[in-house]
């Protein structure tokens, strides 16, 4: 696995005190609105690790929930096609809802999911987004969490897969373009 990888871009280390950072805001920031209650939705599958970690650095109590989207099939690009696999379990109606995505790339996946999410009347509705990547035209959406900003390269671990693979490792690395290509 770690021989596929031409550079890290984030270390373990590096995503666990970016994690516990944006959950220390989470915590400031719905102090008051605990009482509706905290709906974490994740995207599967990529963003199951990042929200696992992101909840317990969360101290206040949450729901955590999930979701399946195909956009991507086992390539490198975005087909623009979005489709719900398996829908949220609970009713968001009147809930503060944060949407955990792993990654911003055309932001085409994370549009219809907002919109398909507004559409059930949540209290609020935010986007804690671990990466966004740089230089790309993304639909007008605001995310209000963003951990870092990441170069336009195929990118994998903590969850991102390519082909179903690497979401194992701890860190976050550049794929060596051989290996997609
Ligand atoms: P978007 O719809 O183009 O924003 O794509 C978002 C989804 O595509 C993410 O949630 C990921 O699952 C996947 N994705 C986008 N870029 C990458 C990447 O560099 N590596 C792995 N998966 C990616
Ligand atoms: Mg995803």
């Amino acid at each position: 696995m770690h021989n596929d990888i031409r550079e890290v871009l984030f270390t373990q280390e590096e995503l666990a005190s970016r994690v516990h950072e944006i959950g220390a805001s989470i915590t400031q920031d719905y102090a008051d609105a605990a009482q509706q209650g905290i709906v974490l939705v994740s995207v599967l599958r990529g963003a199951a690790i990042f929200m696992a970690d992101l909840a317990r650095a969360i101290e206040l109590p949450v729901e955590m929930d999930y979701m399946a989207i195909s956009s991507y099939g086992n390539g490198a690009k975005s087909s623009g096609v979005v489709r719900i696999l398996k829908d949220l379990t609970s009713d968001i109606q009147g809930r503060h809802v944060i949407i955990a995505e792993d990654i911003l790339d055309s932001g085409l996946t994370l549009k219809f999911l907002m919109k398909n999410l507004a559409s059930r009347n949540p209290a609020s509705l935010e986007v804690a987004t671990l990466l966004r990547k740089k230089t790309k035209a993304q639909a007008d959406i605001t995310c209000k969490y963003v951990g870092f900003e990441c170069p336009d390269e195929f990118i994998v671990g903590y969850g991102l897969d390519y082909a179903e693979r690497y979401r194992n490792l701890p860190y976050i690395g550049v794929l060596k373009p051989e290996i997609y290509r």
